[in-house]
């Protein structure tokens, strides 16, 4: 692989500059106002697909956002790698908290990343991610070292909850047909301690409505003699967890699946400080259920969090007011063998049944997906292992991440196919929050890395 590498290190600025391209274009899917840019990311992606000599590219119309697809077939007997990654990424909100503008990428060293990172919305989730697959293939291909056939499938629904996708891979079996799915849309341990994430956790997500009085009322004259649904919301809210931060709602760990204690042994082998998780959220401590440790919290426990609410007035100064109705959207991460639906349903069961005479309660469920564990005895995994030790000089270690891909079980559903999830990003790159950033070096790492893997993945495969 060396003219690989060789091409990798003397394209590292025209690889930056065309990130940077892409990430100026504001393809928020969540807003309709920015579907034009959404479509015209599709177009780039396509451009480049083109540029780079797949062969069948094309942006796949769905009844949302378009699918991007190319492939390079040398030999129908080698192995297929399928790629997936979504090109859209989170509104920008609260766009005052961004030191600069999110759409227009500026690079700036911080401690963690003193070489540099590419701070701009999506420069980790996922363009800058999803990218570095395009040009660890452009690499391999333009030095003749394209070991086995690749495929590209990249979305525009990630963030919204990918709600065409099943459909295209339902339509499209036979040109999606793989040997693994390769995504790099995760994070890994620290810069010197690479890591392939091997669990990813579901969602179910729910918002809620709880109406009081049919109209906004007096505080005052009516204060003390009717159900206030902000107050009443807080408090089922509240009620949602008992004293050792377990969730209350009933049957909601029935079919969580408990880690065995030599799991969990091998878990806690993973690097963590709590001092400097702590120092680095500006926390005392860290809160969540009784008898897990933070990495346990945060990846193998099913979890219950508001994650917006409001109702009522917060306007400028005070307006003496019951509000008519309170809202709020609600996440439940899940774990193996949590099944979403029944989730959901077990939430509205119980949250409908625990409000009191006078309210109403709506509750109204969002996309949601299943959770997914990775083997570490697969062809895959070695194959990733080989590669990160390649360029890191050590080997991954294997963790479990909290955040949900929801397409890699269904992949596996639909495709047949297994993921392995490759990421490059840090859980201090703040994704989906103001300030994302990646760095230079897990960029360019991340590039380097890849075409190991298609070298071991093809010979591992023999
Ligand atoms: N790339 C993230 C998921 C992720 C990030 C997994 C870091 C592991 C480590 C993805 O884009 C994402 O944000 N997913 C959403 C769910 C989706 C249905 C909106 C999530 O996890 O909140
Ligand atoms: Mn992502
Ligand atoms: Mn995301």
């Amino acid at each position: 692989m060396n003219n690989t590498q060789n091409y990798i290190s003397s394209h590292k600025e025209q690889f930056l500059n065309e990130l940077l391209d892409l990430l100026r274009i504001p393809s928020i899917s969540a807003d309709p106002a920015y579907a034009k840019d959404v479509e015209k990311t599709a177009h780039l992606i396509a451009e480049q697909f083109t540029t780079l000599g797949l062969d069948k590219v094309e942006v796949c119309a769905t009844k949302g956002h378009p699918i991007v697809y190319g492939e390079k077939i040398i030999d129908p007997a080698l192995p297929t790698v399928l790629v997936y990654g979504h090109y859209d990424v989170q509104p920008a909100d609260p766009i005052d908290l961004w030191t600069d503008p999110p759409f227009e990428p500026v690079i700036k060293k911080t401690e963690i990343h003193p070489d540099g990172a590419i701070f701009a919305r999506g420069a980790c989730d996922d363009k800058g991610q999803m990218f570095m697959h395009v040009k660890a293939v452009e690499a391999m291909m333009r030095s003749g070292e394209l070991p086995c056939n690749v495929k590209f499938m990249i979305e525009g629904e990630e963030e919204v909850g990918s709600d065409n996708l099943e459909e295209f891979a339902l339509n499209n079996v036979e040109r999606l047909k793989a040997d693994i799915i390769l995504v790099s849309d995760t994070g890994m341990l620290a810069n010197d301690v690479p890591s392939v994430t091997t669990g990813l956790r579901g969602l179910s997500y729910v918002e809620v409505e709880v109406t009081g009085p049919n109209r906004d009322l007096h505080s005052g004259l009516y204060g003390g003699c009717v159900a206030n649904p902000i107050n009443i919301l807080t408090k089922m809210i509240a009620s949602l967890h008992d004293e050792n931060n377990r969730i209350t709602i009933p049957g909601f760990y029935d079919k969580v699946i408990e880690l065995s204690n030599e799991e969990r042994a091998e878990m806690a082998k993973a690097p963590f400080s709590h001092d400097a998780y702590c120092k680095a959220l500006d926390i005392e401590d860290t809160y969540g259920e009784k008898g897990y440790s933070t990495m346990e919290r945060g990846s193998i426990r099913p979890t219950l969090d508001v994650n917006g609410i409001w109702g009522g007035y917060i306007g400028e100064g005070a307006k003496t007011v019951i509000a008519s109705k309170a809202y709020a959207k609600i996440s439940m991460r899940l774990v193996p063998d949590q099944n979403p639906n029944e989730i959901t349903k077990l939430f509205m069961d119980h949250f409908t049944s625990i409000a009191p005479k006078g309210t109403k309660v709506k509750v109204t469920p969002h996309h949601g997906g299943e959770a997914a564990v990775t083997p570490i005895d697969s062809i895959a995994y070695k194959a990733a292992s080989i590669a990160y030790e390649e360029t890191f000089g050590v080997k991954p270690i294997p963790v479990r991440s909290g955040g949900s891909i929801p397409i890699v079980a269904m992949f596996e559903k639909v495709l047949g196919l297994k993921t392995i999830l490759m990421g490059f990003g840090l859980d201090s790159d703040a994704i989906h929050s103001p300030n994302e950033h990646y760095g230079l070096f897990n960029f360019y790492r991340g590039i380097e890395t890849i075409p190991y893997f298609y070298k071991h993945f093809t010979e591992l495969s023999k």
